[in-house]
């Protein structure tokens, strides 16, 4: 009884107390955070056709541009942190003034690292791209308030960018003859984190201090690899996570580096995506799921084709409960395996993400 007429009272009392920590983000990355960039390009990389977003509350089920059926990561990351609603895409339609609010999302759908990846999609913003355009939400902002103000604005909003899937998914495909031959695993991972770390600086010198860097998930677990490497159900391509790994070190070692140089001034954290995704698929049942294999969305087999017609007969194969499914399409986890890991990117420990984990980084504050 006391428990019953207390729990509300309680619940009152800390949402008073709470203090109203407002939160920022700048989204860069491909399509695992893509918020609807691509809808405004010419590309063959879109998510605008139902059932895409079949799950996403605020458009009652409609599509979004998100290459899931919910909530990206970086939309549960920033719901927890108190954001008011989610960065709205660059390219949308009258956008800039939510720089100073929520932020920003500059994410886009088979983009990469390095500028040629996603060619064969035609349109998509590299990474360079898209720092290009917070260069111009960056001059808005000092129209607005001036150097000082954004400087300090700034200080405090979290810039996240989840990259790099594409670049390796491109790398493992046949060469395409214009670009001359193929570099070495190790080769191509150097330019990976070096053209990254390019990227990051720039943005530092822009001024962002609070950074998320993902590593690379397990990507030779994802339907799509797996049923073009012929791999039987339960395992994972090797060749395809020996390249994630190798490249994963590296990144990590380029961000100690950084966080040695800025020491103070910035922090860059290493989210450790790869090991979150791994524990999932190997304990797929410890956290709920029946599937771990294939996608909720489009089938087994190529082309992997997520869509809903008018008549239900031209329609991709939709499981019963997405919710059971660790994967949403070919690519792409659901908003239920988004959830978990979302969770752990913000309350892990250090073995997933270092040197602090999200919440510890939106709460820290530069002197
Ligand atoms: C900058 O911030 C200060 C302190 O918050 C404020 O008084 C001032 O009006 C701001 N300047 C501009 C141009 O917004
Ligand atoms: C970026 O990657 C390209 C290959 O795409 C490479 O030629 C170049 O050297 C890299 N740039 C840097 C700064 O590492
Ligand atoms: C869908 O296919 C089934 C059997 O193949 C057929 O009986 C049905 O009429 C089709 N429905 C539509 C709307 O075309």
């Amino acid at each position: 009884m006391e428990i019953s007429i207390f729990y509300p009272i309680l619940f009152i009392i800390q949402l008073r107390v709470l203090p109203s920590f407002s939160f920022t983000s700048f989204v860069f990355g491909d399509s695992l955070v893509d918020a609807g960039n691509n809808d405004y390009l010419f590309t063959l990389s879109k998510a605008d056709s139902p059932p895409y977003g079949i799950g996403f509350l605020p458009s009652g089920g409609k599509p979004t541009g998100r290459f899931t059926n919910g909530r990206t990561v970086s939309d549960i990351i920033g719901q927890v942190l108190g954001a008011t609603s989610f960065p709205p895409p660059c390219l949308a339609p009258n956008t800039a003034s939510n720089a100073i609010h929520d932020g920003i999302n500059y994410a886009s759908g088979a983009s990469g690292i390095l500028d040629q990846t996603g060619l064969l999609f035609i349109g998509r913003l590299s990474l360079k791209e898209q720092i290009g355009y917070f260069s111009k939400s960056r001059s808005y902002m000092v129209n607005l308030m001036g150097e000082k103000n954004t400087s300090e604005f700034l200080k405090k909003a979290m810039f996240s960018i989840t990259i790099g899937s594409n670049d390796v998914l491109n790398y493992f495909q046949p060469p395409i003859p214009y670009f001359g031959d193929k570099v070495s695993p190790e080769v191509f991972q150097d330019f990976m984190v070096s053209n990254l770390t390019t990227q990051l600086k720039r943005l530092h010198y822009l001024g962002a201090r609070k950074f998320v860097i993902a590593g690379v998930g397990p990507l030779g677990c994802i339907p799509y690899v797996r049923a073009t490497h012929l791999i039987p159900d339960r395992e994972c391509s090797m060749e395809v996570n020996l390249l994630v790994r190798g490249y994963n070190k590296k990144l990590q070692e380029a961000l100690d580096r950084l966080n040695k140089d800025k020491g103070y001034e910035a922090v860059f954290v290493y989210s450790n995506s790869y090991e979150v995704f791994r524990r999932i698929i190997l304990n797929y049942h410890q956290y709920g799921f029946e599937n771990a294999d294939g996608p909720c969305c489009g089938g087994y087999f190529p082309p992997f084709v997520c869509y809903k017609g008018k008549n239900a007969n031209a329609s991709s194969a939709l499981c019963n409960n997405r919710a059971k499914y660790v994967f949403w399409d070919a690519y792409h986890p659901t908003e239920a395996a988004n959830l978990i890991i979302a969770g752990q990117l913000l309350d892990g420990g250090r073995d997933v993400c270092h040197p602090m984990n999200i919440r510890q980084l939106h709460l820290h504050s530069f002197n």
